[in-house]
């Protein structure tokens, strides 16, 4: 294993520059035909590794990547899951070498994608290809990746639930999250859910002369915006009513275990630049990015954002606002609760509207499962240390859609770093962390199968 791995080292990084050329921003139609191709150059992969019915799956959207290798009934099945899709690219200005062309500077791969989620996906088609061309699996495999994980996988959930004999598993496997230093190996058991809301605010049923009008007629910018702000207090709770009341409250002994994670609050602010953090008043910065819900608006526009000044009272004002949510808070429950507050404090100088976007469940992993054994061991072998359980501030939202469709948990056995920069201009991925996926991921094949077969 070790010397195909080495050897086969610079066609594997080939490969996945092959990969990351390929623009499959699926947000956006215009790549459309571009988002196929990156699941036609997987699948061939996938075959080429030496996988059986490597095949796209359609769908009403972008097409599911399907590959599997059956080795042995007796044997553990592993579902990988991944998504070969990407975030826009935008704002294009930003990047330093265009998102496209990846391109090497200072050990890192820089591209869009490059780690969310095409640089980690990759991983595991050479680990298991590495496992088929040396010592043969110790598990049988599935490897399913999407491409709507990044608009909210709105047609996969469709797929599983057509598709469960097929994906029929014993754990399924996502590399698609960070660890806390290259030094600092760690294990997430948990991801926040989602709830996503565009709110439009109308006052006046046309744009009007700001001084003929101006002081007499809502401005529905202005009102948004105090909408927004009345939505959070000086100490950074919200304020919808009853958004709390289904968070899970840590116990003492639980944060305390969680605070012994390392994390360093100057480096943090050096990182961004900020000269101090902010957030919810008596949480830490580590518990207020993973244990903790948020408000946060994503976007916001309205009125003249032309060249000069255009003296004008907008008629229309607009905003998507996220709401990360954390166990036991469900998306149907906030989003609700949400669009209702928000109707209430709308004045009566103002229509307001709120459209729900895509939403997710929050998840939590058992630690105590020989799956979560098998991870931590795993990475215990690469590293030398044990991983340090986490709880992980993004969200996969399909994860808990695969736990009811499928009865399966997930393992979050991510390799990335939270400077990567996903979604970002320059979103990069370490080659270290490269090719440590790939030399780990077959140790967690090696370990489940053993604690499979002494259960
Ligand atoms: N891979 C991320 C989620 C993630 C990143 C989890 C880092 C933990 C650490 C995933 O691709 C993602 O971006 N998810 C979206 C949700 C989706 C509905 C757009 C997110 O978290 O915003
Ligand atoms: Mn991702
Ligand atoms: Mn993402």
């Amino acid at each position: 294993m070790k010397q195909y791995l080495e050897s086969n080292k610079q066609r594997f990084l080939d490969e996945l520059f092959d990969l990351l050329r390929i623009p499959s921003v699926s947000a956006d139609s215009a790549f459309k035909n571009d988002v196929r191709r990156a699941a036609e150059f997987l699948r061939d992969k996938l075959t080429a590794a030496g996988l059986d019915k490597a095949a796209l799956h359609e769908t009403a959207g972008h097409p599911v990547v399907y590959a599997e290798k059956m080795v042995d009934p007796a044997k553990p099945t592993v579902l990988i899951y991944g998504h070969y899709d990407v975030q826009p690219a935008d704002p294009y200005e930003l990047w330093h070498t265009p998102p496209f062309e990846p391109t090497i500077r200072n050990e890192r791969i820089y591209a869009r994608g490059a780690c969310d989620d095409k640089g980690q996906v990759y991983m595991h088609v050479k680990a298991v290809e590495a496992m088929l061309a040396t010592d043969g699996l110790p598990c049988n495999v599935k490897v399913m990746i999407e491409g709507e994980e990044e608009v909210g996988s709105d047609h996969l959930g469709e797929f599983v639930a057509a598709n469960r004999e097929m994906l029929k598993a014993d754990v399924i496997l996502i590399s698609d999250t960070s660890i806390i230093a290259n030094d600092v190996p760690s294990l997430e058991m948990g991801l926040r859910g989602l709830s996503y809301v565009e709110v439009e605010v109308t006052g006046a049923n046309r744009d009007l002369h700001s001084g003929v009008y101006g002081g007499a007629v809502a401005n529905p910018i202005n009102v948004l915006c105090e909408m927004i702000a009345s939505m959070k207090d000086a100490d950074g709770h919200i304020t919808i009513p009853g958004f709390y009341d289904n968070v899970l409250e840590l116990s003492a002994e639980e944060r305390a275990e969680m605070a012994k994670a390392p994390f360093d609050l100057d480096e943090y602010k050096r990182d961004l630049d900020i000269a101090e953090v902010a957030g919810e008043a008596g949480y830490t910065t580590n518990e207020r990015t993973s244990i903790r819900p948020t408000l946060d608006v994503n976007g916001i526009w309205g009125g003249y954002i032309g060249e000069g000044a255009k003296t004008v009272l907008p008629s229309k004002a607009f905003a998507k606002i996220s709401m990360r949510l954390v166990p036991n808070q469900t998306d149907a429950e906030i989003t609700e609760l949400f669009s209702n507050h928000f109707n209430a404090i709308a004045p009566p100088s103002v229509k307001v509207a709120v459209r729900p976007h895509h939403g997710g469940l929050p998840y939590v992993t058992p630690t105590d499962s020989i799956e979560f054994e098998a991870a931590s061991l795993a990475m215990e072998e690469s590293w030398g240390k044990k991983p340090i359980p986490t709880r992980g501030g993004g969200s996969i939202p399909i994860v808990a859609l695969f736990e009811r469709e499928l009865g399966l948990k997930s393992i979050l056995m991510g390799f990335g770093l939270d400077i990567d920069a996903l979604h970002s201009p320059n979103e990069s991925y370490g080659l270290f962390n490269f090719y440590k996926g790939i030399e780990t991921i077959p140790l967690f094949f090696k370990h489940y199968a053993a604690l499979k077969a002494n259960q």
